[in-house]
């Protein structure tokens, strides 16, 4: 069985979530892992996973751009956000990711954990040109976000060794 696990972080969280899935099946798969920008091809995979970080409720561009561009195999999804999981806006990442899997793949589904929001954007969130009351969700789930706890990491090492 031939794996791929190819991810895009900026800030590590994703990178934590997938070095996990990557430890979890290392030893049980032919697995190659890298960055979504190294992958040369796509082609003779078994299970691609991705893992991408949470960009305005879908998957970042880059990672986004390769999810949609994958055909004819099996695809898990890995993400990361600032926002709780089990969230509305959770469940609208959840459904976002989902239609940018091309109808050619069977689709395994997508774990979410939570990651740390980088500082920088927190500061800039009060200034952002938002409804009120979304800058006031985002500002909140900003201050209490948190890296990738051991019971998300968990729950990744479950999914992808099942979907093997
Ligand atoms: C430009 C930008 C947009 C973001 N948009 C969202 C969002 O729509 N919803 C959310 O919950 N988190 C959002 N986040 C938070 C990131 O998804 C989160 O911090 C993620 O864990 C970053 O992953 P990384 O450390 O792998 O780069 C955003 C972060 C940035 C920098």
């Amino acid at each position: 069985m031939k794996v791929l696990i190819a991810y895009s972080s900026r800030t590590g969280n994703t990178k934590k979530v997938c070095d996990a899935a990557y430890d979890e099946i290392k030893e049980l798969a032919e697995v190659d892992y890298m960055k979504v920008k190294d992958v040369k091809s796509t082609a003779d995979y078994d299970l691609i996973v991705v893992g991408f970080w949470v960009d305005k409720g879908t998957a970042n561009k880059k990672a986004k751009q390769f999810i949609e561009g994958i055909r004819e195999t099996k695809v898990a999804l890995l993400g990361t956000l600032g926002a709780p999981p089990d969230s509305f806006h959770g469940d609208k990442c959840r459904q976002n990711v989902k239609e940018l899997v091309d109808s050619s793949n069977e689709y395994l589904g997508v774990r979410l954990a939570r990651g740390l929001v980088d500082p920088k954007l927190t500061k800039m969130i009060k200034f952002l040109p938002l409804n009120k009351e979304i800058r006031e969700q985002m500002y909140q789930s900003s201050i209490t976000s948190r890296e990738p706890n051991e019971e998300e990491l968990q729950e990744v090492r479950a999914f992808i060794k099942d979907s093997l």
